[in-house]
């Protein structure tokens, strides 16, 4: 064989192989196949200018859904919705405006909601955030804690009649990272700074365990409740991070190989909020959440007396 033929067929050959190892990670990854229509179904989904929020309201939309999208900016759910209907003419989008750092605006959301869709069916808990500087919520806790976790608490709290009444499903959007974290409570809802050796996002992971760990206790309480994790996404949720280029090239593998589209990482959303996933063996209290569109076992050893602790320490923070 000939230099030049072997200098054209190694890069072609590379260029192959890397293709079709992205298209079998991204069968591993999984895609919902239910197309059932879900016309008379309401959703709420917090969150849901963007990202995975963005793309569960398009794919629940294009299923005919009622879709109320409870975001922080009027704006930027308007904005949303008109690229929505771009790309469908079905469904119901209904913005409403919620902010998960100000327990007044939490309040008046679920006032609304009470009195225009009391009976809604599922509530999606997406909203989230990981910040690299101090940032606080009206209520003076650490954001990663007050939205992420707390937000979200007090929100199925002043809801929690109407999901009882309606046998309503909740979805709670959780990340892997949970596996690493671990629950301060000498610190909890407080800024803690990252230590010099610190490789991820300690506030923002444990906020993820919380989630987990409320699941849990929602779930004992005989709550409808799903657990998931998108997987690493490509989303605005990295908007607070500024790459140099040399981080462009360092994580080039890590795209190739573990990034996927917003509207990938949803599937794992539409499925917990659409399909009946929870089994007695597989589900929240036994540990199991949903990647990858199937239940998986999380690696992180639960305690109870975590479990009740943070239920406990939350209500206190919310003061009710
Ligand atoms: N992307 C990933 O790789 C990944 C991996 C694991 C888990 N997750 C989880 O997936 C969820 C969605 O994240 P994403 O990747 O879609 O990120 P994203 O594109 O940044 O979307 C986050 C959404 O949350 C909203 N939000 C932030 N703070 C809020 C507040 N105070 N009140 C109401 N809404 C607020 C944002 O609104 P604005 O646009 O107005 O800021 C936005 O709509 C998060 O819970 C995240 O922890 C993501």
């Amino acid at each position: 064989m000939s230099a030049s033929l072997l200098y054209l067929l190694v890069p072609v050959g590379v260029g192959a192989s890397l293709y079709v190892i992205r298209k079998l990670r991204e069968w591993k990854w999984g895609w919902v196949r239910n197309n059932a229509p879900l016309r008379g179904k309401v959703f709420i989904i917090t969150g849901a200018n963007t990202g995975l929020g963005y793309e569960t309201a398009l794919a629940l939309a294009t299923r005919q859904a009622t879709v109320i999208m409870a975001c922080r900016s009027m704006d930027r759910a308007g904005e949303a919705i008109r690229r929505i209907r771009q790309r469908t003419p079905d469904g119901e989008l209904i913005p409403i405006e919620l902010d998960l750092a100000s327990f007044a605006s939490i309040r008046d959301f679920s006032e609304a909601i009470k009195s225009r869709y009391p009976s809604f069916d599922c509530l999606i808990n997406n909203a989230g955030l990981a910040v690299q500087e101090p940032t606080f919520t009206k209520e003076n806790y650490e954001v990663h804690f007050g939205v992420n976790h707390l937000g979200h608490v007090l929100l199925v709290d002043l809801l929690k009649d109407n999901i009882r009444a309606n046998a309503a499903r909740i979805v709670i959007v959780s990340s892997k990272m949970h596996e690493r974290a671990k629950i301060d409570f000498d610190n909890l809802g407080q800024w803690v700074e990252r230590g010099r050796g610190d490789r991820f996002n300690n506030l923002y992971n444990n906020s993820k365990l919380m989630n987990f760990y409320y699941a849990r206790e929602l779930y004992k309480q005989g709550y409808n409740v799903h657990v998931l994790c998108p997987g690493l996404c490509h989303t605005d949720f990295f908007r607070s991070y500024n790459p140099r280029w040399y981080h462009y090239v360092m994580f080039a593998p890590v795209v190739l190989l573990f990034l996927r589209s917003a509207r990938q990482g949803a599937q794992n959303i539409i499925h917990c909020a659409t399909d009946n996933v929870n089994t007695e063996e597989k589900n929240p209290v036994t540990g199991y959440f949903v990647t990858n569109v199937e239940q998986t076992k999380s690696k992180f050893k639960f305690d109870e007396e975590t479990s009740e602790r943070l239920w406990r320490e939350s209500f206190k923070a919310l003061n009710v």
